[in-house]
């Protein structure tokens, strides 16, 4: 039996699905189960990591688990997203705690690509990696996956750059533009963390996981606008403006603020792979970021009208 948390969200509902197809045995554990599909071969648990209720049962019987959670939603009683660190610390120490008692083999978890220069660390970076040595640390035959933008229809930070090039004829680009990464394709991602735990080369490690092309972020944006089949005047501006441009930002792309600014804080250096040790490990051919970006769009336009195409 397999335990996947966050399977509500983004990332935790596509392993779910893929799981499933491969036949493997999925319990989820939700805050509201009642949000979870009905699937054959699916058990939802109820549960909480900020509380630690309902992981024991959550846990129980589990050989691996699915570490897909993060805290940068609105919080009761917080003020902006200033709470979101000391949140996941709590959510990852009660689970990483939870597993250790329940006799969990391996943890997987999902974090952030760290900027390449060995640069100080953003919150939301930093606190992404002080996730990874939790659960690292209490159960040292897990494996922590780092990825940067995953290109996939409901991806939050796809999602905000789509709504940019959609919403906004001329796109202000700040200081952040030309900082480069290696977007990668959802699907590539999602079978990066099924064989994770069944993959003895990945126990005990921290992988990062990397589309084929880099790109900086101005380019990536040029890239999604001429995929859109829409013309965008880019507009390069000489400051960062993180602090003023997140709210306009999250109110331009119907993403949460709470979201938007720590995403946004982290866009200051290049966010490359350490090492390509995880393509080897796996042996996946991956997509390049245009066909990525493609599916993204076609998947998107089944569900959703996208008003500038
Ligand atoms: N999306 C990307 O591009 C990307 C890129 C790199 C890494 N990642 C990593 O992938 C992981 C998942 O990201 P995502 O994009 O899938 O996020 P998401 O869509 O916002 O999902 C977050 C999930 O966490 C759950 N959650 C939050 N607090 C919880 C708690 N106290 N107890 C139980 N569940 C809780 C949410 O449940 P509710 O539905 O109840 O709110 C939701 O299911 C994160 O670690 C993120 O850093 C994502």
């Amino acid at each position: 039996m397999e335990l996947v948390t966050g399977a509500t969200g983004y990332v935790g509902g596509r392993l779910v699905e893929r799981l499933l197809r491969e036949g493997r045995a999925v319990r989820a554990l939700a805050r509201d189960p009642s949000r979870l599909q009905r699937r054959t071969g699916l058990e939802a648990v109820e549960g909480d990591l900020l509380t630690g209720a309902g992981l024991e049962r959550a846990l129980d019987g589990c050989d691996h688990a699915y570490y897909l959670v993060h805290s940068m939603e609105p919080a009761p009683g917080a003020s902006s997203d200033s709470g979101f660190a000391s949140r996941d610390r709590a959510a990852a120490e009660n689970f990483a705690a939870a597993a250790q008692a329940a006799g969990v083999r391996r943890v997987v978890y999902l974090g952030g690509i760290l900027p390449s220069d060995g640069a100080p660390l953003s919150p939301h970076l930093a606190s992404r990696l002080e996730v990874e040595r939790i659960l690292l640390e209490a159960l040292p035959g897990s494996t922590a996956l780092r990825a940067s933008i995953l290109i996939g229809a409901r991806s939050p930070s796809f999602r905000i750059l789509v709504r940019l090039v959609e919403r906004l004829r001329l796109v202000p680009l700040p200081a952040w533009r030309d900082h480069r990464t290696a977007p990668i394709d959802e699907r590539d991602a999602v079978e990066y963390l099924s064989r994770a735990p069944l993959c003895d080369e990945a126990a005990g490690r921290s992988l990062d996981i990397a589309g084929p092309d880099v790109l900086s972020y101005a380019a990536m944006i040029e890239r999604i606008a001429d995929l859109m089949g829409v013309g965008r005047a880019p507009i390069p501006i000489g400051v960062s403006l993180t602090p003023v441009a997140s709210p306009i930002v999250a109110s331009v792309t119907g993403q949460p603020l709470e979201l938007v600014r720590p995403l946004m804080t982290s866009l200051g250096r290049d966010l490359l792979p350490r090492d390509d040790s995880a393509r080897r490990i796996f042996g996946l051919r991956l997509r390049p970021f245009d066909r990525a970006v493609e599916h993204a769009l076609a998947e998107w336009e089944r569900e959703e009208e996208l008003a500038a195409r």
